[in-house]
């Protein structure tokens, strides 16, 4: 994260300087957490402005000050989030903040489009953006059409064919395989259809250090913050971040509606672990590169999916354009399929069975019987989502502890086999 905020400052120090007044903390130089669900008003004048300004009736005059009205709405918390969030996401202007990944994505979706509107997505996606689409939007008369990850010519084909199209949706890298999508190209092609449909990445494997989607061309970044953002699997939290005034406003409002903004302490939590988000990530990303290109060469092990381990030319060139790092996602294709899996996952020591990514601590699952269990027989295949496949996102730990804790659950999950 070389490139300077337009603030002046470099990310690092923007996301410790802006935002933040201590004169409206008491002094204290950690934020106050403000839990209170309502705010007295300065004036029945101001109560009134307030009101116009939060429903669109008038617009803000610069650096004008606005009094806050009520926590579903917004509360200091969340704006202190918000502010510090931006210079994390190169090229952004705003940034939402939710009570989870799923309400990010669902409130800023539905900003976008309704009834008679079309998404083309790549697939796989995250299961509960999967089940979102299929469960939610479709029946409400959205059309929903997947392109398998990787395949650029037939998202362009999609995106240039499919009628009402409001929002080509990008999950990249896919979970759990790792193939990349080309934001700039599908963006480049977005922009030749009329209306142009909003492009969206949901940038919650690399993002916000290694992948920032907007210099690329996309519209929003949407977040799952419970991973790398929060970084310490203790919170649930989701982002959107963008560029578009108007689309600000529009899922400020629907949040307003929905009610699912981030509770203060959650937003004082989260704003806590921005600053290290960064370390922690360069820190988990070489461990992942050491664990991945060390289990590569190990005879129990079928194939390993990992950014530094592509073979596919256009993959190597896609992240190579893209991607700052490889990341801390690793999956393997075990020899022995699903009882080898098993017992690999039995037998871990260090790491933990549990779904989930991006914390501190090094976890791992079996994604068909798990987060992919969902998906149809075609789409497992073509996700490349087999019985032997182990997701494994990497903490903090010391690598060649974690490197030693798999090689002894692979060689107990040969043994099983035999
Ligand atoms: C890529 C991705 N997007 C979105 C989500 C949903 O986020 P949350 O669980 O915070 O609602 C997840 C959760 O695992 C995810 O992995």
């Amino acid at each position: 994260m070389s490139e300077r905020h337009q603030s002046g400052s470099h990310p690092s120090t923007a996301v410790l300087t802006r935002g933040f007044d201590p004169r409206l903390s008491v002094g204290s130089a950690r934020p106050a957490v403000f839990r209170s669900s309502t705010y007295v008003f300065s004036s029945p004048e101001a109560a009134e402005r307030a009101f116009d300004l939060l429903s669109g009736r008038a617009k803000p005059e610069p650096g004008e000050a606005v009094d806050l009205i009520y926590s579903r709405f917004n509360h200091p918390n969340a704006q202190i989030l918000e502010d510090q969030i931006v210079p994390l996401e190169e090229g952004s202007q705003w940034a939402v903040v939710f009570n989870s990944g799923m309400a990010a994505i669902m409130t800023t979706l539905l900003a976008c489009v309704g009834q008679g509107g079309a998404i083309v997505h790549t697939a796989p996606l995250y299961g509960g953006t999967q089940n979102l689409l299929h469960k939610f939007f479709e029946p409400i008369g959205v059309r929903c059409v997947p392109v398998v990850a990787g395949r650029g010519a037939e998202l362009d084909q999609a995106i240039l064919t499919t009628e009402g199209l409001r929002v080509v949706l990008i999950e990249t890298p896919a979970n759990p395989t790792m193939v990349m999508t080309d934001i700039r190209r599908a963006a480049l092609t977005a922009a030749r259809v009329e209306p142009k449909p909003v492009v969206m990445v949901d940038n919650t494997f690399l993002g916000p250090a290694f992948q920032h989607p907007i210099v690329h061309g996309a519209d929003v970044v949407l977040y799952s913050a419970t991973k790398y953002l929060g970084g310490f699997s203790d919170l649930l939290a989701g982002v959107a971040i963008g560029v578009d005034a108007g689309l600000e406003a529009a899922v400020r409002s629907r949040r307003g509606l929905y009610g699912n903004i981030l509770q203060p302490d959650e937003c004082w939590i989260l704003d806590g672990r921005l600053p290290t988000v960064s370390l922690r990530m360069n820190r988990q990303s070489k461990n992942a590169q050491r664990i991945a290109e060390g289990l590569a060469r190990r005879t129990e092990v079928r194939k390993v999916y990992y950014p530094t381990l592509f073979d596919d030319p256009e993959q190597i060139r896609v992240r190579l354009s893209q991607t700052d790092y490889p990341g801390a996602m690793i999956a393997i294709d075990l020899e022995g399929g699903k009882r080898a899996a098993f017992e690999f996952l039995r037998s871990l020591k260090l790491a933990h069975n549990a779904v989930s990514l991006g914390g501190m601590e090094t976890l791992a699952c079996h994604p068909k019987t798990t987060t992919h269990s969902g998906c149809s027989a075609v789409e497992l295949e073509i996700a490349g989502i087999t019985d032997g496949l182990v997701r494994i996102s990497v903490g903090v730990e010391d690598w060649r502890d974690l490197m030693r804790d798999m090689e002894q659950a692979l060689a107990a999950a040969a043994a099983v086999k035999t």
